[in-house]
């Protein structure tokens, strides 16, 4: 019976090569994951897709590479569509305020936070995109289908200098964003176990880019503290965006975490945890850099438009351990079972709070996704449902 799977699967190639390959696949599966599980994994119907023609006959290397499961194909599919959501925003933010970006008074709100502000945006930007990239080409030479999100870039640019009039797939103009994420990896709580968590700093239908040359000339200047109305909702601004990176970049961490654990295939283990690192790196560093903005000498910037404030997280009521501002290491926490003792880890993990599906509902409670159509929510929730439905085979 099992045989018989694997020949249906190859019955579009040749005698002869479906009897190679069908060894060469064997041989494969049996060293990494086991013929059964694999068989159990792929299904009648999932093989015949996995297969493509051109490496059948090409020897074992190939046929090593060719067996997916439809698990491992879903992760890949659901992360090339995240690293897609990511480049987006990325590139909306590189535009206007990377170093080679176009609104200088952003840069410069930018650059309060930290002087290196705008070449870190481009650098996250440039991962974002090799992330992409790197997931659709792989999933690709693996005979499987690639993910392309282009039919859902329709909505608008900001209309300030600097931003070019191209459809998105994000909306950075009005946000609500999580900050919670401050206060849980200062705690020696672990969502996991279901403890929540305060917000840092409570960000409300606020851009995190500017979003016209109205209220905020690009030829602004930005002196710490702002000294115009301009400069402060330009500073608001940046601030808000400095809180996003983080904010993005935690739930990569978190994602990636989540989804490693469902992975049969070494080689797919090897991606997931190899980019999931980089979004670690991503998280940290951001982590560091928005807490200048809630820091002397920055700390105190109100938008003149929406009211936010962004006080001094090192002051009363303030401070201490659940917000002192330099404290960005995660603190060790509880993790797998509350009698162990705590450690410093990647937290949230579990599916729930961590997964595909928890991922894109929190970018959609973030407003990330404002003004996207019914099937792009259909559409990316189907991909994110599958990757967490995955199960790993490997044993
Ligand atoms: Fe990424
Ligand atoms: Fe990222």
């Amino acid at each position: 019976m099992k045989k018989q799977n694997t020949q249906d699967a190859l019955s579009t190639v040749p005698a002869e090569a479906q009897a190679s390959a069908t060894e060469d696949l064997d041989s494969a599966w049996n060293g990494v994951v086991g013929r059964r599980t694999f068989l159990k994994g792929v299904g009648m119907t999932g093989a015949a897709a996995l297969i493509p023609a051109a490496l059948i006959t090409t020897g074992s290397m190939a046929a090593r590479k060719a067996a997916l499961t439809d698990g491992d194909v879903a992760i890949l599919q659901f992360l090339a569509a995240a690293e897609l959501i990511e480049t987006d925003l990325w590139q909306q933010y590189n535009e206007l305020g990377g170093v080679d970006g176009g609104n200088a008074s952003y840069q410069a709100a930018l650059s309060n936070l930290d002087g290196d502000m705008p070449q870190y945006i481009a650098d996250n930007t440039d991962d974002e995109m090799s992330h992409a990239a790197f997931l659709n080409a792989y999933l690709k030479s693996m005979g499987a289908e690639q993910v392309n999100l282009d039919a859902f870039r329709t909505l608008p640019s900001s209309k300030a200098t600097g931003a070019q009039q191209i459809g998105r797939l994000t909306n950075l103009q009005k946000l609500n964003v999580d900050t919670s994420w401050y206060t849980r990896y200062r705690s020696t709580q672990n969502p996991d176990f279901g403890a929540t968590f305060p917000q840092a700093v409570t960000i409300k239908n606020e851009p995190a880019i500017p979003l016209n040359d109205t209220e905020t000339p690009p030829g602004t200047s930005q002196p710490v503290p702002p000294d115009s109305t301009a400069a402060s909702r330009m500073q608001a601004i940046a601030n808000t965006a400095g809180f996003h990176f983080a904010y993005i970049e935690q739930g990569g961490a978190s994602l990636y975490t989540s989804l490693s654990l469902k992975v049969s295939s070494l080689e797919v283990l090897r991606i997931v945890v190899s980019i999931g690192g980089v979004e670690v790196d991503h998280f940290g560093l951001w982590h560091d850099k928005c807490g200048n903005a809630v820091a002397q000498p920055l700390a105190g910037v109100t938008d003149p438009e929406t009211g936010l404030t962004f006080p001094d997280l090192n002051a009363p009521p303030f401070g201490g351990e659940q917000f002192q501002t330099n404290l960005i290491l995660p603190e060790p926490a509880s993790f797998i079972r509350k009698n162990l003792p705590p450690v410093s880890v990647i937290r949230p993990s579990l599916t729930e709070n961590a997964g595909a599906v928890a991922t894109i509902e929190s970018f959609t409670a973030d407003l990330l996704f404002e003004g996207q159509t019914p099937q792009f929510f259909t559409t990316v929730m189907a991909l994110a449902r599958a990757a967490d439905a995955a199960e790993r085979q490997a044993h």
